[in-house]
C-alpha cells in the first residue's frame, strides 16, 4: 500500500516509516522540516533499501497535499504532524490551534477532494488530562490541561464528526504514553532542539557529559520512591503499532481510539539507574520542586490494543535505554 507519513521526517514518523517500509509499503514522508532533518529521507532508505521520498511541505498547504495524496497514489495517511511542546503551547496557544488543528483540517480537506478516508492519527495520553483511575483505558473521561493538550483533543473530536458524517472514513486515534529510544542502527533517534523538556533526553545529555546534572521535579509524590511514575514505550514498539492499526483498519471503518503504552509504570529514579546500567556513565541528580502541571503517576490500560490490534509492547527498560545512548553517542555531533 501506499502510505503518506505526514511529519515523517520526525522522532516517531521516522521510526513507523521504517517499521512500514520493512513491512513492504512503499511510503512518502510530508514534512515542512520545523523541527526534524531533511536526511532523515536517506537514512531511512540506507537502513530499509527501498527509496523514501520526502515531499517538503506545511500542513496548510492543502493544494500540496491534494497534490502529493494524487501523485503518490496514496491509500492511507498516518498524521503525526505537529507542534509538542506543552510550555510553548501555553505562551503561543494559537500557533498550535494553526498548525495542528488547522493543519489537519486541510488534510482531511485535501483526503476528502482525493477520496483518501484512511487514516491514523497521533494522539497523546495528555487527551486523559489528571488521571481519575489507574491504569488509564480509553473510557477514562478526556480532558486537557493546556493548548497542546487541547489542540489533539479537538483533533480527535473533529475526526469523530467526519466519521459520524460519512461512514467510509476509516480513523485510528493512538494516544501514545511515554515514546523513548531508538533504531537499533543508530541512524534515526529523537533529536530535540535546544534543552530538552522530556525526561530521557536530557538523561542522555547528561550522560554524555553536554549537560552537569539532571533535575528531578519533586521528591514528594505518593509513588513508591516519590518521583513520578510514567509508562515508558520504546519507539519501535510504538511504530509497530502503526502498522497493526493500519491493519485493523483494512477490515473496520469508522472511529477507533487505542493506548499504546506498555501498561507499566517506571519512576524518574527507576529510569535514571536503568540509564547509568546500560551507558555505563554516571548521571549526577538534583531533587528540586515539583513542574507545574506533573501528575504524579500515569500509564495504560494496554488491554484493548492488545484485544483489537493483537498488538503489544516488546521491548523492555535496558533496551529503551541502550538504544537512545546509542543514538545519543552516534549524533553527538549533529545534535544542537
Ligand atoms: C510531557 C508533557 C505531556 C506530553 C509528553 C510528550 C508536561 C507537563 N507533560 O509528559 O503533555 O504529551 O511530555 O512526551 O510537560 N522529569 C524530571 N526532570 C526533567 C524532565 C522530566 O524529573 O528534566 C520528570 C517529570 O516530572 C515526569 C517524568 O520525568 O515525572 C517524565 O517527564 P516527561 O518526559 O516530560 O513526560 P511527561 O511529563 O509524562
Amino acid at each position: 500500500m501506499n502510505i503518506l507519513l505526514t511529519g515523517g521526517s520526525g522522532y516517531i514518523g521516522s521510526h513507523a516509516a521504517l517499521v512500514l517500509a520493512q513491512a513492504g509499503h512503499a511510503v512518502v514522508l510530508y514534512d515542512n522540516l520545523c523541527n526534524s532533518r531533511a536526511d532523515v529521507a536517506q537514512r531511512l532508505a540506507q537502513i530499509s533499501g527501498h527509496p523514501v521520498p520526502l515531499v517538503q511541505g506545511d500542513m496548510r498547504d492543502t493544494d500540496l497535499l491534494a497534490r502529493t495524496l494524487r501523485q503518490h497514489h496514496i491509500a492511507a495517511v498516518l498524521h503525526f504532524a505537529g507542534l509538542k511542546a506543552v510550555g510553548e503551547s501555553v505562551a503561543e496557544p494559537l500557533a498550535y490551534y494553526d498548525n495542528n488543528v488547522g493543519g489537519t483540517l486541510s488534510l482531511l480537506r485535501a483526503m476528502q477532494g482525493v477520496g483518501v478516508r484512511t487514516l491514523v492519527f497521533s494522539s497523546s495520553a495528555t487527551v486523559y488530562g489528571e488521571p481519575r483511575y489507574l491504569p488509564i483505558d480509553e473510557a477514562h473521561p478526556t480532558s486537557a490541561t493546556n493548548p497542546y493538550g487541547r489542540s489533539k483533543l479537538h483533533i480527535e473530536e473533529m475526526l469523530a464528526d467526519l466519521v459520524a458524517s460519512d461512514a467510509a472514513w476509516r480513523v485510528a486515534c493512538l494516544r501514545y504514553f511515554n515514546p523513548v529510544g531508538a533504531h537499533a542502527s543508530g541512524l534515526i533517534g529523537e533529536n530535540p532542539r535546544g534543552v530538552p523538556h522530556n525526561l530521557l533526553p536530557f538523561v542522555a545529555q547528561v550522560a554524555i557529559g553536554r549537560r552537569p546534572s539532571l533535575d528531578v521535579f519533586g521528591q514528594d509524590y505518593p509513588t513508591p520512591d516519590g518521583t513520578g511514575v510514567r509508562d515508558y514505550i520504546h519507539v519501535m514498539d510504538l511504530a509497530e503499532g502503526h502498522l497493526a492499526a493500519l491493519d485493523f483498519l483494512a477490515g473496520h471503518s469508522g472511529w477507533h481510539a487505542f493506548n499504546l503504552g506498555t501498561g507499566q509504570g517506571h519512576s524518574v529514579l527507576e529510569m535514571v539507574r536503568a540509564f547509568e546500567a546500560a551507558s555505563g556513565r554516571a548521571v549526577p541528580c538534583r531533587i528540586v520542586g515539583r513542574r507545574a502541571g506533573d501528575v504524579a503517576s500515569c500509564y495504560a490500560s494496554a488491554e484493548k490494543a492488545r484485544t483489537m490490534l493483537d498488538w503489544q509492547a516488546r521491548r523492555a527498560l535496558d533496551d529503551m535505554c541502550a538504544s537512545t545512548w546509542n543514538w545519543q553517542q552516534q549524533n553527538e555531533k549533529i545534535s544542537s
